[in-house]
């Protein structure tokens, strides 16, 4: 199966529609989605109708998710964030605040697992060292584990003879990782696969990844997209400023 994998689209529609025409170009069968689909952009509704309608989608809730749903306490943000989330409640359908409320904070997946942020504390922890993702694995039944939260592409692996090790590899545009197996199933190797609508690793470009569970590959890919109509969009509303800036220097 062809997946096309994704995260923290944070309401950015012009980069989560590039991700979604690469992934069609490319005959992906079904999606991963890790969560944070609103919050800083400027059009969660648009974005959430659009995720609404993918057929075989696996999607869990993401922090700015749940405060917008009030299920999380906003006064946890940084200013720019709370903001959001303020006023994006406003600004959601019943039937789309109805999907983040259905939204898992878990999914145990037959090919994968998948959370927003660590799999002990799915949306809050971020997956940032090799510490941490040893600490993680215990919580995994399924192999590879998928996460957002960082908006980093990143992957970390258990390595050496008996996985005493742990690689952490940050992935660059076009980088492919084999998954690799411990007897007939995957052994422990975690994929983030950076941020569609807000990227903070220094590349502007939106983030996704294709995940070909057959051959056990992983790919992230970068895709440009209209930042400058982004900005424009947030500058009509009340959204603070720093959150159409922030979003040409990938950070
Ligand atoms: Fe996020």
């Amino acid at each position: 199966m062809l997946y096309g994998v994704f995260s923290d689209v944070h309401s950015n529609m012009e980069a989560l529609e590039i991700v979604l025409s690469f992934f069609q170009k490319q005959g992906v069968e079904a999606f991963i989605c890790g969560g944070d689909l609103v919050g800083y952009g400027p059009q969660p509704e648009q974005c959430l109708r659009k995720i609404r309608a993918l057929k075989n989608l696996s999607v869990v809730c993401g922090n700015h998710d749940l405060a917008v749903i009030e299920r999380m306490d906003p006064n946890w943000f940084n200013s720019c964030a709370r903001a959001a989330v303020f006023w994006t409640r406003e600004r959601l359908t019943p039937q789309s605040r109805r999907f983040l409320e259905s939204l898992p904070g878990k999914i145990e997946h037959k090919e994968f697992s998948l959370v927003h942020g660590t799999p002990r504390k799915p949306p809050e922890e971020y997956l940032l060292s090799a510490a941490q993702f040893r600490e993680n694995v215990s919580y995994v039944q399924t192999w590879p584990l998928f996460v957002g939260h960082s908006h980093i592409p990143l992957c970390f692996k258990l390595s050496g003879e008996k996985g005493e090790k742990v690689d952490m590899l940050f992935l660059e545009d076009g980088e492919g990782v084999k998954i690799p197996c411990a007897g007939f199933r995957a052994a422990p190797i975690d994929f983030n696969p950076g941020s569609v609508g807000q990227p903070r690793d220094h590349d502007p470009r939106a983030s996704c990844a294709l995940f070909d569970s057959k051959k056990r590959t992983f790919r992230i890919v970068r895709l440009d997209y209209d930042i400058s109509s982004v900005q424009a969009k947030i500058r009509e509303t009340e959204l603070p400023e720093y959150l159409a800036l922030r979003l040409a220097f990938g950070q």
